[in-house]
């Protein structure tokens, strides 16, 4: 089975071409992303007008190359998959409104996939992997502890209450006056700071639960650098160190607290832990996390950093393996700006 896969919710515009065999195993024959980056540079941030518009710009040159370096032909591909959200709506719909205009065309199967799950299931196409698993969704928009029973079977363990990880990172460099993407630049910062430095706090950390909580890190960042202002590259690198300390030591407890629940709750189940999203890159935070998953007995994942970060592959795979189940969707199937990976209409999709 060979699907298209479409994403564009958020500022990479991208499209894919995957197979599925009947086994199960997963192969990428192209991948084409074309990151939005210099479009919003000027702005510090995604503009959602400039994406959409963005998307509408570069889309069907993105396709007609994931086709052409697929080495298949339109009519050999077996569906179209497209990221129906949760994401920016305006991209979102540019990406399902030319899925289901191809599907129509074609006449093949439609599936209007669900970003989170396209994350939640990579580890799968890039290692293999069996159900069931516990991800670690880290990126610009999201954070959050998912158990994988299955495909469309998704159970939520923990999440942000504020600010995404990536989206702290972002924050942080902003107001230290540097690049976007954040999470990079304060990264390399971070190598040459002492982390020991500032003490900064980490929120919610006496609670048991497996949520997140990044704003007042970051406000205590910034009332940190108003104190010692104006800056100097060494403090800067000092913030950053700091900064990314504490983070790498909130997702790594709570890494720790996911991996000893999943062993309580699934005691049959090889404990596993896969990361995704951009902060997967982050090197502290990968090293936190072996660590974690050493002491625990478990496996970490982490797939190619450039299938962690938004791309069409992932979105091909999650139709590919919703198809393989027998599930397609309308073209009647709406963009959604919000959609929980845990909501009821994930998982009646499954059992229908
Ligand atoms: O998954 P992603 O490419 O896009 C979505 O948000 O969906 O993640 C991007 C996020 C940004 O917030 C970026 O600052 C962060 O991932 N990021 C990093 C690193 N590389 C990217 N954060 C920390 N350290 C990094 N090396
Ligand atoms: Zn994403």
């Amino acid at each position: 089975m060979r699907l298209l896969g479409i994403e564009t919710s958020c500022d990479e515009t991208a499209a894919a071409v995957v197979e599925r065999d009947e086994q199960g195993h997963g192969r990428i024959l192209s991948n084409v992303v074309r990151s939005q980056l210099a479009e919003h540079a000027p702005y510090g941030g995604v503009v959602p007008e400039l994406a959409a518009r963005a998307h509408v710009s570069h889309l069907d040159r993105i396709i007609d190359r994931a086709i052409t370096e697929s080495g298949l032909s339109l009519n050999e591909i077996d569906g179209i998959a497209a990221t129906a959200g949760p994401g920016l709506i305006g991209g979102v719909l540019v990406g399902l409104t030319t899925a289901k205009a191809l599907a129509a065309a074609l006449g093949k199967p439609l599936v209007a996939v669900n970003h989170l799950e396209g994350h939640a299931l990579t580890a799968r196409l890039t290692d293999g992997l069996a159900f069931p698993y516990l991800l670690l969704l880290v990126s610009g928009g999201h954070s959050q502890f998912v158990l994988v029973r299955g495909v469309g079977d998704y159970e939520r363990w923990g999440t942000t209450i504020d600010d995404a990880l990536g989206e702290a990172f972002d924050k942080v460099a902003k107001l230290l006056d540097l690049g976007n993407p954040g999470g990079p630049e304060v990264e390399k910062q971070a190598m040459a700071g002492d982390a020991g430095r500032f003490r900064f706090p980490r929120p919610l950390l006496r609670e048991e639960r497996l949520d997140f909580s990044f704003s007042g890190l970051k406000t205590a960042v910034r009332l940190a650098a108003e104190q010692i202002a104006p800056l100097t590259p060494r403090d800067v690198a000092d913030i950053c160190a700091s900064f990314q300390l504490a983070v790498t030591d909130i997702v790594t407890t709570r890494a720790a607290a996911a991996l000893a629940k999943f062993r309580a709750e699934l005691p049959d189940a090889a404990p596993t832990l896969v990361v995704a999203g951009g902060v997967a890159a982050n090197r502290a935070i990968g090293d936190g996390l072996r660590r974690v998953a050493d002491e625990a007995g478990a496996r970490l994942v982490v797939p190619p950093i450039p299938l962690c970060t938004d791309n069409g592959a992932m979105v091909a795979w999650a139709g590919a393996e919703r198809m393989a189940l027998g599930e397609s969707d309308g073209l009647d199937s709406s963009a959604r700006a919000r959609w929980p990976l845990d909501s009821d209409d994930m998982r009646r999709r499954h059992a229908a």
